[in-house]
């Protein structure tokens, strides 16, 4: 696989992609092929969960034998794969300007030691989306703490046709995303990059965890099945007039707005609530792009990388799908904004999103935190036990060497 091409044949360049968006990776396959005759990009389709596809990703780097040229990586993927030294720094190739197009925490999240490894691509950040239509009927505000959240969300849901509030609650990354944005809405914090230091095991943590337990209970305001929801299930409920408020990301904006969807025109958005009321931090999600170490054509891939980044090239992945584009001039740019003008305001949100921990045994971490809050949603402990848990082999983790 890879490797320069035969004479007269062009080179290949391959990258793994999720399932669900390869479609719309193939417009800008194509508008390379034309840019760079003699290298083109060929699209493998992986399991749509970011978890499933590190582990992929990581057995296939894992074996350096130049399977993949180009990474397709999360936020939380660029600390392990660079510390295992599988990525080609690209400090050299991106330079000052290049880089200041970029939403600086995501062009953060791609730095690791002080190096630069990954470039964003699309930029993700949690929300809270709500039928305005619902609220404004019953005269209540849009809820900005989480009292007020639960307070609206019961008197305006009638399980089982329609639920108060939908989150992802199955056992992956996405519930870890959504527990931190209650965690630090309590004041709370899992892990310290700085000094490792655990807070799972405070106060703050089990009171966010107990209004988890809470919504999903008996008589609560998320429906029994929400643990084993991911981003789409909950969109598809959301998005059939099923649900009155809905944690999740940008792309749902324009999912929900389109002609066809139940709630087209009768949604808003907020930031993520907190106990206070002061506007919440969603969690800082988004992919980006970075060139495997093993690589037999870097150059080919860097190019690839460049062009993928460019206006032009956000403007086809971001308009047909609603995803946010990386590159700051794409929150004014006319066709992203004809396209889905919510990201006018979106550009705002983001600039509050809290990242999560870099450390080189992130994904372990987060597979801690995962089993536990699933053990408390599902009954099997209580929000103390599971967290006391998870503090504990958060710990023990963090202080092996690596
Ligand atoms: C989105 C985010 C990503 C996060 C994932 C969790 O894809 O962009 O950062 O890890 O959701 O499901």
């Amino acid at each position: 696989p890879g490797g320069d091409a035969a004479p007269g044949r062009p080179a290949v360049l391959r990258m793994l992609v999720p399932a669900n968006e390869r479609p719309f990776w193939l417009p800008l396959a194509d508008s390379f092929a034309k840019a760079r005759p003699g290298v083109r990009l060929e699209l493998e389709e992986g399991p749509v969960p970011t978890d499933l596809r590190e582990s992929l990703t990581t057995s296939a780097l894992l074996s350096r034998d130049g399977t993949w040229d180009l990474v397709y990586l999360d936020v939380t993927w660029t600390s392990k794969l660079a510390a295992a030294g599988w990525l080609l720094p690209l400090d050299d190739a991106f330079g000052e300007a290049e880089r200041a197009a970029f939403l600086p925490q995501a062009l953060a999240a791609g730095v690791f030691r002080g190096r630069l490894y990954r470039i964003p691509f699309r930029t993700d950040v949690g929300l809270l989306y709500y039928r305005a239509d619902l609220l404004a009927a019953a005269g209540i505000a849009p809820p900005r703490t989480f009292a007020e959240l639960e307070t609206a969300a019961r008197r305006l849901q009638s399980p089982p046709e329609r639920w108060g509030f939908l989150w992802q609650g199955a056992q992956y990354e996405g519930l870890v995303c959504f527990f931190l944005e209650v965690l630090h809405g309590h004041g709370g914090s899992w892990i310290d990059p700085e000094t490792l230091e655990v807070g799972l095991d405070r106060p703050e943590a089990e009171a966010a965890l107990a209004l988890l337990v809470r919504a999903r209970g008996a008589g609560g305001v998320s429906p029994p099945g929400v643990t084993a929801y991911r981003e789409e299930e909950t969109r598809h409920l959301f998005q059939s007039g099923r649900a009155v408020f809905l944690r999740s990301w940008p792309y749902v904006f324009r999912l929900a707005q389109r002609e066809g969807s139940a709630v087209a025109g009768k949604i808003g958005v907020l930031p993520v609530p907190t106990l206070s009321g002061a506007p919440g931090s969603g969690t800082l999600g988004g992919w980006g792009l970075a060139v495997a170490r093993a690589s037999r054509q870097p150059e080919k891939a860097i190019a690839f990388v460049r062009h993928a980044t460019t206006l032009k090239s956000q403007r086809l992945f971001c308009a047909p799908t609603g995803f946010a584009p990386a590159r700051r001039d794409g929150y004014a740019d006319p066709e992203l904004l004809a396209a889905n003008p919510f990201l006018a305001e979106l550009g705002k949100i983001h600039a509050s999103a809290t990242a999560r921990p870099v450390v080189a045994r992130y994904a372990q971490a987060s597979d801690v935190l995962q089993r536990h809050l699933s053990a408390a949603l599902a009954g099997l402990a209580t929000p103390r036990e599971a967290l006391a848990a998870a503090a504990r082999e958060t710990r023990a983790l963090l202080g092996e060497p690596p």
